[in-house]
């Protein structure tokens, strides 16, 4: 089969188009034919190296974490999953490999398609929606009447998280450029801040939850607005000591996460709020109640660009750019 691979990490102009065999299947899997491949700022982190510590990769490695397609083939342990299905997923993160005419699966990783989305539609939720819903629902325990400051509001995660924390009862903040504060209006922010003009961190008080996706600064002025209790909760670092403990990577590296997290925890502590880092997981069932809202029309998919199989390592530059409003998708059939 076709697909974008790495031979080792490095650099942009490594990913290649290269023909590789089709990914074998256990027992508990279900072989996808791909038809559309959600890009996101992760791919080209792994392909940099920039997670080989926490996440070793074996080569030639197929890039890209999220897909939507059609069942070709179930295991003999499958239960939920028939030939023709449509569905859509983010595969274990020792399982990726979406830039690719087909994946395996684990069963507990998928589900079916919403209903009335298109493949590229569907190829755009699984990985930011589990991350907004890990962050929100798992981890803040959003309610009804709290107030949210969703940093980014206008990127693949922040999209997503607006109107998942709309849907929540939530009060909603955002900081986004100029160009895009209408966009998320649109999705149902209620306080915009436009981060070219105002600082948020002079703007907004009492806030619950914020959900950060930008730098370490950004983090520690995102302490300020929040009441004592509060949550902060980071997926862009750094990681911390609860997080190795979850992925079971040693005392070493979990020394190398209180270090790295030490100050903001610290500051954090101070102010009586509670800090913690999100790497997102796969999660079928997940995206089984993320499937219900975007029926229902609670949260709906907002896509820039759509490009061609062949143009993978342009859509990866083109996020890369940082600039994305909404997700960027390449259809692979
Ligand atoms: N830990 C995890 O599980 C996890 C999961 C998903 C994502 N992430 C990470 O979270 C980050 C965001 O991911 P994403 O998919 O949302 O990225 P993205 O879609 O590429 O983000 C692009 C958006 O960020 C906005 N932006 C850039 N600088 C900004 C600033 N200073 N203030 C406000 N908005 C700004 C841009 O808006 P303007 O053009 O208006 O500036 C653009 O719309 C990435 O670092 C990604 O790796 C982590």
């Amino acid at each position: 089969m076709k697909a974008f691979i790495v031979d080792r990490y490095g650099s942009a102009d490594r990913v290649r188009s290269s023909e590789v065999p089709q990914p074998e299947t256990q027992e508990d899997d279900v072989l996808v034919q791909i038809h559309a491949a959600g890009v996101n700022p992760l791919d080209s982190k792994i392909r940099s190296g920039e997670f080989k510590l926490i996440l070793p990769y074996r080569f030639p490695l197929v890039l890209g974490n999220e897909f939507a397609g059609v069942v070709v083939r179930a295991g003999s342990r499958v239960r939920r999953f028939k030939p023709g299905d449509e569905v859509y997923a983010r595969p274990a993160k020792n399982r990726i490999g979406t830039f690719a005419e087909f994946i395996a699966v684990q069963e507990d990783d998928l589900a079916i398609k919403p209903a009335g989305l298109t493949m590229e539609e569907a190829a755009s939720i699984p990985l930011v929606g589990l991350t907004a819903w890990q962050a929100l629902v798992e981890i803040a325990n959003l309610q009804k009447g709290q107030k949210v400051l969703i940093h980014a509001g206008s990127g693949g995660v922040g999209t997503f998280a607006i109107q998942l924390a709309k849907h929540l009862g939530a009060i909603v903040a955002t900081t986004t450029s100029t160009a895009n504060i209408d966009l998320v209006k649109r999705l149902g922010a209620d306080i915009v801040i436009d981060y070219k003009k105002d600082r948020f961190e002079e703007i907004l008080r009492d806030c619950d939850v914020v959900l950060n996706s930008l730098d370490g600064e950004t983090l520690k002025k995102s302490l300020r607005v929040l009441k004592p209790g509060g949550k902060l909760i980071s997926i862009s670092g750094p990681p911390d000591p609860a997080f190795a403990r979850e992925l079971g990577l040693g005392w070493m590296l979990e020394l190398v996460t209180r270090l790295l997290s030490f100050r903001i925890r610290r500051l954090a502590k101070r102010q009586q709020v509670d800090y913690s880092f999100l790497f997102m997981k796969a999660s079928g069932d997940q995206l089984r109640q993320i499937g219900s809202l975007i029926e229902t029309g609670a949260v709906r998919p907002v896509l820039d660009r759509i490009f061609p199989f062949e143009a993978t390592r342009e859509a990866m530059a083109y996020v890369d750019a940082g600039r994305a409003k909404g997700k960027v998708v390449v259809s692979v059939r």
